[in-house]
């Protein structure tokens, strides 16, 4: 594990770190010696993970799609640690992977305010902590589904791809003030989230691997070594970019298998 000193210290506010790959870095945050603040639908998990890496870290209960539970889960982690140095946009829910035609509004409106309204409020609310002390880091979640075309998941795709712009447009605003605002396009990562959809049919992950050079999924460990990294002083010039960590899934474009080794 690489270790960043300059993060011993700092403060963590995780939404979704419930699960996947929030709790991948909340676990890696904590290793550095941030303090995390674990923010999830579900309150008792997150109070509950938080116990798991100990007491100086908490857990709160929140909608992030809701500007009151995410004012309160701001207020909460700022009371408490007395700033906030990092802001991770983990909360997400999957797509109804139906044809468009047979696609609720509902259920893509609800999807659109999870990912994007909700990164876009938890943003707003935690610069101003940020602003304070002049830097911040704030990671969202993007996807390769926000870059090529996924059918049925018009609505996933769209907040996707919109993560990423809106990644750019809060990078270039507070790029002076010191806060950096990045994102990472996972791949397909074996977390919870995935591994539901392959016990349902909708991802087949055979098919994955052959797509994907590497030839397997990624693990959650993967995109939160990421995020520590660009949580880091080494990434103190990278702003407003969305990186992929896919094992090389959107750069491959060719009319055949990117992997032709065997699955085991
Ligand atoms: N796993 C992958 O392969 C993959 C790939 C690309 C992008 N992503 C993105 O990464 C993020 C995390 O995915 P994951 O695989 O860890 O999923 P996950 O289901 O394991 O975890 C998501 C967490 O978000 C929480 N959550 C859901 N709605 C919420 C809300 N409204 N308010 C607060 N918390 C809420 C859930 O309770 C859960 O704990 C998502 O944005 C997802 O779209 C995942």
């Amino acid at each position: 594990m690489a270790i960043y000193p300059e993060l011993q210290g700092r403060v963590a506010l995780i939404t979704g770190g419930a699960s996947g790959l929030g709790w991948a870095a909340a676990q890696s945050f904590a290793r550095q010696g941030v303090h995390v603040a674990i923010a999830d639908l579900h309150a008792e998990v997150a109070q509950q993970r938080a116990r798991n890496l100990g007491e100086q870290h908490i857990g709160l209960g929140g909608d992030v799609a809701s500007e009151a539970d995410v004012q309160r889960i701001v207020s909460a982690t700022g009371d408490r640690f007395g700033r906030i140095d990092i802001l991770v946009n983990s909360a997400g829910i999957p797509d109804s992977f139906k044809p468009t035609v047979e696609q609720d509004v509902a259920d893509f409106r609800r999807l659109v305010d999870v990912h994007l309204t909700g990164t876009y409020m938890m943003s707003k609310a935690v610069v101003p902590w940020m602003l304070r002390h002049a830097s911040g880091s704030i990671i969202n979640l993007s996807s390769i589904a926000g870059v090529l075309g996924l059918v049925r998941r018009n609505a996933y795709s769209a907040a996707k791809a919109g993560i990423s712009m809106m990644t750019r447009t809060m990078g270039c605003e507070w790029a002076a003030q010191g806060i950096r605002v990045n994102a990472i396009a996972p791949g397909y990562m074996l977390t919870p989230f995935a591994q539901k959809l392959i016990d349902e049919g909708k991802l087949d992950a055979d098919r994955i691997r052959r797509r994907t050079p590497a030839g397997r999924l990624g693990t959650a460990q993967h995109i939160a070594d990421a995020m520590v990294f660009l949580a880091s002083d080494q990434a103190a010039f990278i702003t407003g970019v969305t990186l992929p960590v896919d094992g090389g899934y959107m750069a491959f474009g060719a009319a055949a298998d990117a992997f032709s080794g065997p699955l085991d």
